[in-house]
């Protein structure tokens, strides 16, 4: 397609272009009424920078360490299911660009690209997400193949016993199949590219689970329906105990948001938190994670990183998170816009605008490393 894209809300615009209704609703929706999902982002217009002027920026770095890795970026991709969904190069496309750009790639449980898959792929540092699914021996054997496959981190979301009630999802008829409307056929015929390819490049399988699912059963599922019939709604810490024991690499608990989980979670010996509501698409009227971000950072004793999750959609919304306390933050949407837009090279896209956008913010506020960028600098508006 040979089209620059200069802010992310671009690469939205060409992935609404992209998708039949149903995709793009499904990625793009909340929970309810969507108000946690506008809240995520309009919380960071809420805080103001104040620069600092001349402090010689000309030595700009952004590199920190987000779970023992060496990242040139406070930033990680967030796990997100069923990219087939909006690519045909689906996980593959996103792994890539996370490993050309050196940053931490997460796989989602539901993907329709295997960990193994993944694993021959990229070399650079992954992280493996999983639910707990009622049947134990399915999250027990998804645990064996992450340490098999060599990924370096395990993120247990705990946002999703229940699955949130995306009414966007019963308008389009998503699901897998779709449900077939007149109105979602015509939506179908209207994006003739999407439609071609999923004709020649199937791939619509939740390849992590293929070997535990009755095909029979999940036929026609939405999302939800598969939720609310796998999940295990007896979670609790102990649950994450028994994970702590079971995994020695380094573990993240996701959908945190207050301080109390957040001590449970630092003492039961988590090595980073991912304070998020899951882009509002379970709790509606959740916090939006930027404004949870204070009272957990000062709750914990600093023993566990603090990953903000959600709403990301500025390099100036980095700023202003690292600024708050975060160690980094992960992003999902923004990506795969990207991924529907133009594939591996719109995830690119989107992570370089990002890049960008930070160091530019950095630089006009008169910040040359992480170190610099600090809470005095944020004054809520
Ligand atoms: C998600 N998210 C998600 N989280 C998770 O733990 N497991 C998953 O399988 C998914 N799947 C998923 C699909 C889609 C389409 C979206 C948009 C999101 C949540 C994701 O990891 C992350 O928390 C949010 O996307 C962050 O918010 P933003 O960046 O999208 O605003």
């Amino acid at each position: 397609m040979g089209k620059n894209f200069y802010n992310i809300e671009q690469l939205r615009k060409q992935a609404r272009k992209n998708l039949p209704d149903p995709m793009f609703h499904y990625m793009e929706g909340g929970a309810d009424d969507e108000v946690s999902l506008e809240r995520n982002c309009k919380a960071f217009d809420r805080y103001q920078i104040t620069p600092k002027s001349l402090r010689d920026i000309s030595n700009l770095s952004t590199e920190t360490e987000v779970l023992g890795h060496k990242s040139p970026l406070p930033l990680i991709l967030a796990p997100t299911g069923m990219n087939r969904l909006f690519h045909h190069h689906k996980e593959y496309a996103v792994a890539k660009a996370a490993e050309k750009q050196n940053l931490i790639y997460s796989l989602s449980t539901v993907a329709t690209t295997s960990i193994e898959a993944i694993s021959n792929t990229i070399s650079s540092p992954k992280m493996m997400q999983v639910y707990i699914h009622k049947d134990r021996e399915l999250t027990r054997t998804l645990v064996e193949r992450t340490k098999k496959a060599g990924y370096s981190a395990l993120c247990l979301t705990v946002d999703t016993v229940v699955a949130g009630n995306r009414e966007r999802d019963f308008e389009t008829g998503m699901g897998l199949p779709p449900k077939f409307t007149l109105k979602s056929i015509a939506s179908f015929l209207l994006h003739s590219y999407w439609l071609r390819h999923a004709f020649i490049n199937k791939g619509f399988t939740l390849s992590n689970l293929t070997d535990y699912i009755n095909k029979d059963e999940m036929s026609g599922m939405s999302p939800a329906e598969y939720i609310n019939n796998q999940f295990d709604r007896t979670l609790s810490w102990k649950d994450l105990e028994w994970l702590r024991n079971h995994w020695d690499g380094k573990l993240v608990i996701k959908g945190v948001q207050n301080a109390h989980d957040a001590k449970t979670a630092e003492t039961i010996g988590a090595d980073a938190i991912m304070i998020s509501n899951h882009g509002g698409r379970q709790l509606d009227g959740s916090p939006a994670p930027i404004d949870s971000l204070k009272p957990i950072k000062e709750a914990i004793n600093g023993q566990t990183q603090l990953i903000v999750d959600g709403g990301i959609r500025r390099g100036s919304d980095i700023f202003k998170a690292i600024a708050l306390g975060a160690d980094a933050v992960s992003i999902g949407r923004p990506y795969l816009y990207g991924l529907a837009a133009l594939g591996e090279e719109g995830v690119i896209s989107a992570i370089s605008i990002l890049k960008e956008e930070f160091e530019r913010t950095m630089m006009l506020s008169g910040c040359s490393s992480l170190a610099d960028i600090k809470e005095d600098m944020i004054t809520p508006y």
